[in-house]
């Protein structure tokens, strides 16, 4: 089969066999002026970075490691969008290519049979209130052995081959890492394009449908304030939205949720 692909995401692609993080390299070039759609993959990252000053890490050459520049036309309120629609690509091309089923957790976390498959780490730089550009970045767990994990991610974390290992289907397929890239490049393309022609609700629908946090009761920080409640949708700019036990209703941007019993 040959690979349909992406027209801008993916046009230039640097690869580094070890670097610090993408996210840190992509910054630093888009600061330097380089393309719309320019990516950045790694086979190991010595100080990978999730959300929240975490650290992300990885084992040479066992997941995708990757960040994208991209320079959207939307406002800062609308940026969850992005991590939203790099959520789809990559839930829409693991069913494609391997049909694993994953799950979507608000605001960035891909999950799979309950545990972590994937971070999604999106930071932008900032203009007189408008975005300059964006880097997104893409952690997923592709051939990770459970002693490949720290300790106490143990319980936490997993990839597509263990999953598959349980399931004892490895033998069936071969997951390529290239493959899955130009995938979710390609798939992101088309997302991003919705994006920049203003239909952010179509990208909010996709999400929906692979949401594994509407339903269910969740814990939220708002302005240090600490509530609980059932997260019962998803604005179009992608803020959640919760009903809580004190009757009210809050729409969170960002920061930290608990999902129980994720
Ligand atoms: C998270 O779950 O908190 C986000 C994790 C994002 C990890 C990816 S790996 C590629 C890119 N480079 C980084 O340093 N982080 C992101």
């Amino acid at each position: 089969m040959t690979e349909r692909e992406s027209k801008i995401l993916g046009k230039n692609v640097i690869y580094f066999p070890q670097i610090d993080s993408t996210n840190n390299y992509a910054k630093k070039i888009a600061q330097e002026g380089c393309e719309e759609g320019t990516v950045v993959i790694a086979d190991l990252q010595t100080s990978g970075r999730g959300r929240l000053g975490r650290k992300w890490s990885s084992k040479n050459k066992k997941g995708i490691l990757m960040s994208v520049v991209l320079k959207p036309e939307i406002s800062i309120e609308e940026l969850q969008i992005i991590t939203l629609a790099a959520s789809v690509a990559v839930v829409e091309t693991v069913k494609e290519l391997i049909g694993i089923g994953l799950g979507v957790k608000w605001p960035n976390d891909i999950i799979l049979d309950g545990r972590k498959v994937c971070g999604i780490l999106t930071e932008a730089s900032m203009e007189m209130d408008k975005i300059n550009f964006v880097v997104l970045g893409i952690g997923l767990n592709v051939w990770h052995e459970k002693e490949d994990f720290p300790d106490e991610l143990e319980e936490k974390a997993t990839s597509l081959s263990i999953y598959m290992k349980q399931k004892s289907q490895l033998n069936d397929i071969i997951i390529r890492r290239s493959r899955l890239i130009i995938r979710i490049l390609y798939k992101l393309e088309e997302l991003y394009d919705k994006i920049n022609k203003g239909d952010l609700g179509s990208i909010t629908t996709l999400w929906k449908k692979y949401s594994v946090t509407l339903g269910r009761e969740v814990l939220i920080s708002v302005k240090g304030e600490q509530h609980s409640g059932i997260a019962i949708d998803i604005t179009n700019e992608g803020k959640l939205v919760v009903e809580c036990t004190d009757g009210s209703r809050k729409e969170v941007l960002s920061g930290e949720i608990y999902v129980k019993g994720l």
